[in-house]
């Protein structure tokens, strides 16, 4: 295999869930990404594993080839080709990660499989400003709800997680639960704004440690709704913007709640916010808030770079490049949670 360091030109490619992304980064400077939003598991108010991976199956070809173009460069060109190799649904991560393994075997260049969720923590490494290490990073999407400690690029320790839903999932299934489509968590957000978080409480799990639970939290809106429709079928209609903004109010105080223990038990001060929830608007202003307050330097990577995409990939492939950490042809994705580093 050529490794020519001179000019490190990597192709990444993400395909853990219901997101087909391609990256092209030289050198660490990020030349294309390009995303496939699969549309189609809208109506089934979720993520439909087996056509999540016909889409990828659909989609790789044509987001690679226009993330090679906008980057403006061949196959030929490529150092090494990077992949999500997990966690995520199996049946996405095989096609993606197929597809790379082919594609580096044909060019005989190395294959980097990349931990997803060290990902999501790297993408705080696209642009500026990039936080120094140690800094710890909360990670929240639709599949992942962790409080990472993030030493070095290739040192990171879990310090709490979600032991049912993550807190995307608990946004989109309470919205799901008021009739909204899916993802419910923009529209939650949208609504929120109008809406009195005060209006409605719900009780707060007790979890050990920095950890997270939003089942309970989940029922209790279920009954709540329920109870409150047996009594007038027209309330959700009738109070929409305060039950949004209460549901955000009940996540974003869950979310910070641990946060802010993990960053004054460890001493760190530079702290990270990352994954696709990171959007949402009221989490945003209270991690600012929190962190103006607290004097935490803060940092959230651009919107593009929060959600699915391969640029966090393309990112963290660069630096396992330069560290020769590649990855055998044999080895196969992972679908289980944990974090490989
Ligand atoms: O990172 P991401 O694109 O995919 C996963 O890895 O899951 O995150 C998607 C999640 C969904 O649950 C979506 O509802 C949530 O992020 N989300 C939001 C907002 N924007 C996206 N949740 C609340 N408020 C938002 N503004
Ligand atoms: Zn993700």
């Amino acid at each position: 295999m050529s490794q020519n360091k001179d000019k490190i030109c990597l192709l990444a490619i993400e395909s853990s869930c219901d997101d087909t992304g391609a990256a092209v980064i030289i050198n660490g400077k990020m030349h294309s990404n390009v995303v496939a939003t699969q549309k189609i598991h809208q109506k089934y108010g979720g993520v439909v594993p087996e056509l999540a991976s016909r889409e990828h199956l659909q989609n790789i070809i044509p987001v690679v080839t226009e993330a090679l173009k906008e980057a403006n460069i061949t196959t030929q060109e490529l150092s090494a080709v990077a992949y999500a190799q997990g966690p995520g649904l199996m049946g996405s991560l095989m096609v993606g990660s197929s597809y790379a393994r082919a594609l580096s075997s044909a060019l005989e260049v190395p294959s980097i499989g990349i931990d997803h969720l060290k990902a999501h923590v790297m993408a705080h490494f696209i642009d500026e400003p990039k936080p120094l290490f140690p800094f710890i990073c909360l990670l929240v999407s639709g599949g992942h709800t962790q409080i990472i400690l993030v030493k070095a690029y290739d040192q990171m320790e879990i310090l709490g997680k979600t032991h049912d839903d993550a807190a995307g999932e608990a946004f989109d299934k309470t919205a799901k639960m008021m009739g909204l489509p899916y993802p419910g968590g923009p529209l939650i957000d949208k609504y929120a704004q109008l809406g009195n978080p005060e209006a409605y409480a719900f009780s707060y799990a007790k979890m050990p440690g920095y950890d997270y639970s939003f089942s309970g939290f989940k029922t209790a809106v279920l009954y709540f709704l329920r109870d409150n429709k047996e009594k007038d079928p027209s309330f959700i209609d009738k109070n929409l913007n305060d039950i949004c903004a209460s549901v955000q109010r009940h996540i974003v105080t869950s979310l910070l709640k641990n946060l802010k223990k993990a960053v004054r038990d460890s001493g760190v001060t530079q702290v990270a916010l990352a994954g696709g929830v990171a959007a949402n608007s009221s989490l945003r202003n209270a991690f600012l808030a929190m962190g103006e307050e607290n004097q935490w330097e803060t940092f959230i990577p651009a919107f593009e770079y929060c959600t699915d995409n391969a640029a966090m990939i393309a990112v963290a492939g660069h630096f396992a490049f330069l560290n020769g950490d590649f990855t055998g042809l044999d080895e196969v994705p992972y679908a289980r949670f944990g974090m490989k580093v």
